[in-house]
């Protein structure tokens, strides 16, 4: 019997993380299965991607249903005839209700583009650079009722170049994007991240065997664009 956890992706649009978590869940040894993928936008440019790698989509629009609620209960029917155990929000643009959250606390995480609790809401790269801040990133976390602001399951810092741009930045963060939310929903569906007393608690990691392959680390985005001197000598 497969012990991988069943995770369902929340999209709206895109879907470059959706596709990370998909190549990640590609490999056997991966603790979670990419079982279905929801958007509530018939047009979302995700849904052909994990069409085409074998993935289950359904679309529920919210214009389909006369309130926010009914809406939220169509995607929670649709979680549950996947048999979802995880819900990966993923670009996932609408805010989702008390009922809906609170069914799913601790079992539902999102990426957001900033290293929270900085920068919730939308626009981040714009208002990082606007802010001149040197380090920016990324962070994956679990959902609850205010937006942005559940615990902090891992974070993936990348530095604010001179000269960047919004598309720049944005660019350079979402590499690491798709480096952190498989790590982080591995974290999650081995049962080594979980949400507790409205804290995300770290465990199992001591008597792991092979731990390092499982520690969060922040991925390395300097890797390719420069080294650590360099960034030394223009971070003032
Ligand atoms: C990502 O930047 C994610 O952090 C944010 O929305 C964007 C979605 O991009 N929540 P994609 O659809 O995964 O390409």
């Amino acid at each position: 019997m497969s012990m991988r956890k069943r995770i369902v992706v929340l999209i709206s649009g895109r879907g470059s993380n959706m596709t990370a978590l998909i190549a990640a869940a590609s490999n056997p040894d991966y603790p979670a299965e990419i079982v279905g993928v929801i958007s509530d936008r018939a047009n979302a440019a995700g849904l052909g991607i994990a069409a085409a790698r074998g993935i289950a989509t359904k679309v529920i629009s919210r214009a389909d249903y006369s309130s926010k609620e009914a809406h939220d209960g169509a995607i929670d029917a649709a979680l549950v005839s996947f048999g979802a155990e995880i819900v990966a929000l993923a670009g996932y643009m609408r805010i989702l209700g008390a009922r809906f959250v609170e069914k799913w606390l601790g079992r539902m995480i999102n990426i957001h583009p900033a290293l929270l609790p900085a920068f919730k809401g939308l626009d981040t790269h714009a208002r990082a650079i606007r802010a001149g801040i040197r380090i920016h990133g990324c962070t994956v976390h679990f959902v609850t009722l205010d937006m942005d602001d559940g615990p902090i399951i891992a974070q993936a810092a990348v530095p604010v170049m001179v000269g960047d741009n919004e598309d720049m930045l944005a660019a350079r963060v979402l590499k690491a994007e798709h480096r952190l939310y498989p790590l982080a929903l591995g974290l999650v569906a081995e049962g080594k991240a979980r949400m507790e007393g409205g804290r995300t608690v770290l465990a199992h990691f001591a008597d792991d065997a092979d731990n390092s392959t499982s520690v969060v680390m922040a991925p390395d985005p300097l890797r390719e664009e420069t080294d650590l001197e360099h960034l030394a000598r223009i971070t003032p």
